[in-house]
C-alpha cells in the first residue's frame, strides 16, 4: 500500500515536470519549437512570399512600429503588468491571434522576456544596438508554416483530435514528404475554408476576456455582409491564388498596397455645377458631387 502511494506520489510530482518541459521557456527556445527553416530548400518561391508577408512578423507592428509596446508600460493600459519580472500570458490577450502559439507552448517567462524587450526597445537612455537586438528578439516571433500547417490546421478537436506530431495537414494529403521532421502531410477540412483564416480574423469584440476589446473584425463582415448578400469565394480564392502566401496587403509596401487597393476600389464621381439664381441679378455658383465607391473585397475595407 505504502508502496502505491509512493508510485502515486512520484507519478503526481513527475507528471507538471514532464507538462513544462514541453513547454517554451524563452522566445529562442518557442522560436526553435516552431521553427520553420527547413521548409525554404524545396519551398522556396513560398517562403520568400511568407517571409515579406505580414504573418511572418505579427508583433512587429506596420513598418517597425511595435504595437504591443503600450501592453508592456506600467499603467499604459488595463493590460499591463505592474512589473515585467510578474508578466504572464494573461497581460498579452493579443497571443489568441497574433501569436497563438505562445498560449499552448509557453512558459510565463517567454512574456517576460517580451515585455522586456519591448521597454527596452522603447527605452531613450539605450544604444541603438541594444534597442536593434531586443526588436531582433521580437521579431523571432512568428506565424509561421507550422503554426499554420499544424497548430491551426484542425479545428473540430472533440471529433478530429488534435495536430499530431511530426505531421502537416493541408488541403490535399501527402504520403511520403521531404522534410526530415515532418514526413507526412495529412488532409484538413478547413484549410480552404474562410473559417480558417476566420480562428484569427476575427468576428466582433473579444467578450471571453475579463477585460474584452476589439481587433479585427473582418471575418464578422465577410459573413453578415459579403456571404449574406450572395458571396461565393473563400478568402483563399481571393488572397491566395495559386498557393500565394504573401497573402497580400503587404502594408509595410507602399506601392503595392496602392496597386492593390486602386484595382479593388473603384471610385465614380458624378459632378454637377450650376448657377442657382438666389434673387434677381444674383446668381450663386453651386456644385452637386455624387460619388460612389465600389469594393470588389469579400469584407469591409478597411476593417478595424
Ligand atoms: C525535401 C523537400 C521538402 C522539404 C524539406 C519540405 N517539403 Fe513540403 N513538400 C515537398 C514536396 C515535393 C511536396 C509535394 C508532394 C506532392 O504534391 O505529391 C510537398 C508538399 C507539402 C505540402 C502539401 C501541399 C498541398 O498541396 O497542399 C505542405 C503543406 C508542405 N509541403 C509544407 C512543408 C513545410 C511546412 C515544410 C517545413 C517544415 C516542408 N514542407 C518541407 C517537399 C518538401
Ligand atoms: C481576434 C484575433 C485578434 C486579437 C485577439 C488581436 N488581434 Fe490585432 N490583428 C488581428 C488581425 C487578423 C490583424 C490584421 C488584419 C486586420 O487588421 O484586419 C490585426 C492587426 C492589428 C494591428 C494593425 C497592424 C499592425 O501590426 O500594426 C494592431 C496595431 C493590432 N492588431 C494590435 C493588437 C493588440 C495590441 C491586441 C491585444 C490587445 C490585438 N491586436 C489582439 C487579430 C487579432
Ligand atoms: C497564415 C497561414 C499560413 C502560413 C503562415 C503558411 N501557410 Fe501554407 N497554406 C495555407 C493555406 C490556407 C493553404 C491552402 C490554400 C488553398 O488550398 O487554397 C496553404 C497551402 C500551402 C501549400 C500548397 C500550395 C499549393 O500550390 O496548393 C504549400 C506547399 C504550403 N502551404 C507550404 C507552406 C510553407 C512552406 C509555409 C512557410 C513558409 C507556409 N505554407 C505558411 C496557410 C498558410
Ligand atoms: C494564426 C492566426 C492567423 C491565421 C490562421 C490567419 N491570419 Fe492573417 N493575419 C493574422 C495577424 C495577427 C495579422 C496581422 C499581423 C500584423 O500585426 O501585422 C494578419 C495579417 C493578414 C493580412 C495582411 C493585412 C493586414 O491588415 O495586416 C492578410 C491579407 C491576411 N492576414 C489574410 C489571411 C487569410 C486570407 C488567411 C487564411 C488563409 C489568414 N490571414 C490566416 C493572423 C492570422
Ligand atoms: C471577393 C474577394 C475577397 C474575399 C472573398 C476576401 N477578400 Fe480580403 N480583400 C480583398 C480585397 C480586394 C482587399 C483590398 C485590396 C487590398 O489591399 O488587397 C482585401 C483586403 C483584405 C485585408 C486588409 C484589410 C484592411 O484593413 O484594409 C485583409 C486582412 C483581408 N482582406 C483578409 C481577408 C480574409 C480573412 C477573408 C476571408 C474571411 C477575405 N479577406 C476575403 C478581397 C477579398
Amino acid at each position: 500500500m505504502k508502496f502505491l502511494r509512493l508510485i502515486f506520489m512520484l507519478l503526481f510530482m513527475a507528471f507538471p515536470l514532464i507538462v513544462s518541459a514541453e513547454k517554451a521557456k524563452t522566445i529562442d527556445e518557442l522560436a526553435k519549437m516552431y521553427d520553420s527553416s527547413s521548409c525554404k530548400e524545396c519551398h522556396e518561391d513560398i517562403y520568400m512570399q511568407w517571409e515579406k508577408s505580414h504573418h511572418a512578423r505579427p508583433l512587429m507592428g506596420v513598418k517597425g512600429g511595435l504595437m504591443l509596446t503600450p501592453l508592456a508600460m506600467k499603467g499604459a493600459t488595463a493590460f499591463s503588468p505592474d512589473d515585467p519580472k510578474k508578466a504572464t500570458a494573461k497581460n498579452y490577450p493579443c497571443f489568441k491571434c497574433h501569436l497563438p502559439q505562445a498560449i499552448t507552448s509557453a512558459e510565463d517567462s517567454v512574456a517576460v522576456e517580451l515585455t522586456e524587450a519591448l521597454l527596452t526597445a522603447a527605452d531613450a537612455s539605450k544604444t541603438d544596438k541594444e534597442k536593434a537586438d531586443a526588436k531582433a528578439q521580437i521579431a523571432k516571433l512568428q506565424i509561421g508554416c507550422i503554426v499554420c500547417h499544424s497548430d491551426k490546421a484542425i479545428l473540430h478537436k472533440r471529433e478530429l483530435g488534435e495536430p499530431q506530431k511530426g505531421v502537416l495537414y493541408s488541403s490535399k494529403a501527402v504520403a511520403e514528404h521531404g522534410d526530415a521532421m515532418y514526413k507526412k502531410v495529412e488532409k484538413s477540412i478547413v484549410m480552404k475554408d474562410s473559417l480558417y483564416c476566420g480562428q484569427c480574423h476575427g468576428l466582433g469584440p473579444n467578450l471571453e476576456f475579463d477585460q474584452p476589446f476589439q481587433c479585427a473584425n473582418l471575418y464578422g463582415s465577410y459573413l453578415h455582409n459579403y456571404i449574406a448578400s450572395g458571396g461565393t469565394k473563400s478568402c483563399q480564392d481571393c488572397h491566395m491564388q495559386k498557393g500565394d502566401h504573401l497573402i497580400a496587403p503587404n502594408w509595410n509596401d507602399d506601392k503595392g498596397s496602392t496597386e492593390l487597393l486602386k484595382k479593388a476600389l473603384a471610385l465614380d464621381v458624378e459632378t454637377l455645377g450650376y448657377d442657382w439664381l438666389r434673387k434677381a441679378k444674383t446668381y450663386v455658383s453651386k456644385v452637386v458631387v455624387n460619388t460612389t465607391i465600389t469594393s470588389t473585397a469579400g469584407h469591409r475595407v478597411p476593417d478595424g
